[in-house]
């Protein structure tokens, strides 16, 4: 057993959590800290606010308040996203508290005691309008890496750290005036003595993922250079040598040790001492725009104090929101809040898990949102679920059947249930949440087919067994996934648990026992709603209001934008039809009973379907409708292979007006949903009439 250190990056206590948060960190954190849980590794997972630093000084001025108003607010908002998102820490705390300041003024003062942190003085920018020194975010100006509007401390555009004074043509974030320069004492890291320590930590590290260790090594490159840590400001930890009133340490000299101070909290409450976790492994989940800070900043500060360094640091890309770059100012931005207001989390961890692998920049785009929840949540999860637990309480009293004389269908099957765990497992293990998540749902998908290959329905009339054997393994495979979703999506995977009558999962070698037969499971209830297309319509209005028409010409077009733009237009104006349809339908006259009483349907039993050539939808079917068989066009192909249809009963309008589809007749319509779902009236007669 292994005791793993599991950190997520500091968010800034100046604004709520969005979908970026999520994604780069605190979902690919959670998967990972709740996997290891299960696999019965002890999980130390930690995290808190940054509270300090300029943004939040600004904010304050800005707002005509103190800064621990606003870091207070803030926190505590992110301590509400991050509990409705179920993300599973066992301490989040803040930079604020006490036990932070003396953490991190001793580690200050150690460094300097070893004197690896000096004083020196230096020029620094200075507003005579303001009458304030300008540290960091309270300039901006152009980087001179690479030429990017840039802030005082680091340029998004390249990712590198930036000294306010090499800003080119600088401006005072309050007044705007360009200020002078000025003289004045800070104390340095000597990172510079750190060059070896750091390049031999990135090359020999296994565990580094590559945009980790190919950042770090293009900056080692560079050659490092000794790093400012204090700053002439009010808000922040007070340096704790003498003679040095009136400075603080600076945010990022101070913010890793949250880590620390986080896990020491957690340590005064349950008595465990957290330092036996950071020796055994560490992991820090960050965003690829602090990958410097991380991979040589703090292993340095680590390595000044003697400490161990991370084991691994893993960085997620970034998100973009509906191909754009996302934008607090703009409003460019879905919060999690109001997310979570209209959707369950689980879907959001689903999708955001699912949508792309960590390395890789990827869109949150709502049509998609839509699109994967309903193919794959619901179609593919959702539907097999369902299927099995209605199944086996109709045929099988609500009792896992008994497993005889498997054929090479059931044994296969068994096998890839048998199998899951342990592949699922090792890809999470190694970081790959997506591929470890699609790999059960490719599962869940074998299992939709295996079902309607096995047709238990008919089989519970010809072949008893085999439908028993289909019964039992596809439960299985339910029970299994139980399990396997817990980590990706704890609330869904729970109320499975509660329908296979188990306890929440907590072992994910549970996944690899089988049910007994006889074991009794509850009533099924579906889990999953589909996402109306209604509802998408109404998030992209509410988001796109926040673009004027400056914004809109800003985007540059490629022609990957220019054709993803026609899709979106054509599927928009189908979109347009249906709302149409729908108005219509709201105005529309009810109709008599006398009127509803032309319509004849009866039941009839699909003896023959084939596919229609040329048409990925229709299908030819015969129907045995009682007293004769009618030819049917019916457009179920997309949700049904012709075979799956054959021995099926299923509701018939028999007095339509034939006609011809795609040159085939249609004489009557086979009653569905608007997904092409078949209603199923299995206790009714061939030949019946409906009233
Ligand atoms: N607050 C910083 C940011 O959002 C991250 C701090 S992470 C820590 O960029 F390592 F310093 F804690
Ligand atoms: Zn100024």
């Amino acid at each position: 057993m292994a005791k793993i250190f599991i950190s997520t990056a500091l968010p800034y206590a100046n604004g709520p959590c969005h979908l970026g948060h999520l994604r780069s960190t605190y979902i690919p954190a959670d998967i990972y800290a709740r996997y290891n849980r299960m696999i019965g590794n002890d999980v130390l997972m930690v995290g808190a606010t940054d509270e300090h630093g300029t943004p939040i000084a600004v904010r304050a001025d800005q707002e005509g308040c103190e800064p621990i108003d606003v870091s207070t607010r803030y926190h505590d908002l992110i301590l509400e996203d991050i509990k409705s998102c179920d993300i599973s820490f066992d301490s989040f705390t803040r930079t604020t508290d006490e036990k932070h300041y003396k953490i991190a003024q001793d580690y200050f003062k150690y460094l300097y005691d070893e004197g690896l942190i000096y004083e020196e003085t230096i020029q620094q920018l200075y507003c005579e309008n303001c009458g304030k020194f300008l540290p960091d975010r309270y300039v901006e100006g152009t980087c001179k890496f690479c030429g990017a509007d840039a802030r005082g401390d680091h340029c998004e555009a390249c990712g590198r750290a930036l000294e306010p004074t090499e800003l080119l043509e600088p401006h005072c974030l309050t007044c705007g005036n360009t200020p002078v320069i000025k003289d004045s004492t800070q104390y340095f890291f000597k990172l510079s003595s750190f060059q070896k320590t750091i390049e031999d930590y990135i090359a020999n590290n296994e565990s580094l993922p590559a945009n980790v260790k190919n950042y770090a090594e293009n900056w080692l490159k560079e050659g490092l250079k000794d790093w400012i840590m204090t700053r002439d400001m009010k808000w922040g930890i007070p340096v704790p040598i003498e003679g040095a009133k009136g400075k603080i340490i600076y945010v990022w000299g101070e913010a890793f040790l949250g880590y620390i101070s986080s896990a020491a909290q957690w340590s005064e409450k349950s008595g465990k001492p957290w330092e036996e976790y950071w020796n055994d492994y560490v992991i820090h989940f960050i965003g690829k725009d602090i990958i410097y800070h991380h991979s040589i900043f703090w292993p340095a500060m680590l390595a000044g104090h003697g400490c161990k360094l991370p084991d691994n640091i893993f960085a997620g890309e970034f998100l973009s929101l509906e191909g754009r770059k996302m934008s607090t100012s703009k409003n460019w931005v879905v919060w999690v809040a109001d997310f979570v207001k209209n959707y369950e989390s689980d879907l959001l961890r689903y999708y955001l898990t699912v949508n792309a692998p960590l390395n890789k920049d990827t869109d949150f785009s709502w049509d998609d949102f839509q699109r994967r929840i309903n193919d794959e949540l619901a179609d593919v999860i959702g539907n097999f679920l369902h299927r099995t637990f209605t199944f086996t309480h109709k045929f099988f009293d609500g009792k896992i059947p008994e497993y005889k004389n498997p054929s090479e269908d059931d044994l296969a099957f068994e096998k890839a249930i048998k199998e899951l765990p342990d592949k699922a497992g090792t890809l999470i293990a190694d970081m790959k949440f997506r591929e470890g998540l699609v790999e059960i749902i490719k599962t869940a998908k074998a299992g939709n087919k295996y079902f309607n290959d096995q047709e238990p329905w008919k089989a519970v009339k010809e072949d008893m067994q085999k439908a028993a054997n289909c019964l039992y393994l596809s439960n299985q495979l339910c029970h299994s996934l139980a399990i396997l979703l817990k980590p990706y999506i704890p609330n869904k995977a729970d109320e499975i648990c509660e329908i296979i009558g188990i306890d929440e999962a907590t072992n994910w070698n549970d996944a690899k026992e089988f049910l007994e037969t006889g074991h009794e499971i509850n009533k099924a209830k579906p889990l999953f709603k589909k996402i109306e297309d209604e509802t998408i319509a109404k998030e992209k209005e509410e988001l796109y209001k926040n673009l004027d028409a400056s914004d809109v010409e800003d985007k540059e077009e490629s022609d990957e934008d220019k054709s993803n733009k026609k899709s979106k237009q054509d599927k928009k104006s189908k979109k347009d039809k249906k709302a149409k349809k729908e108005d219509n339908g709201d105005k529309m006259d009810l109709i008599s009973i006398d009127e509803f009483a032309k319509v004849e349907i009866r039941i009839g039993e699909i003896v023959e379907a084939e596919k229609i050539e040329k048409s990925d939808k229709l299908l030819k079917t015969q129907i045995n409708i009682g007293e004769k068989t009618i030819q049917v066009v019916a457009g179920l192909a997309k949700r049904y292979a012709p075979e799956d249809l054959v021995g099926r009963k299923v509701p018939v309008v028999t007095n339509l007006k034939p006609a011809k589809l795609f040159g085939t007749l249609s004489e009557g319509m086979i009653m569905a949903t608007e997904s092409a779902a078949l209603l199923t009236p299995d206790d009714c007669e061939v030949g019946e009439l409906l009233m």
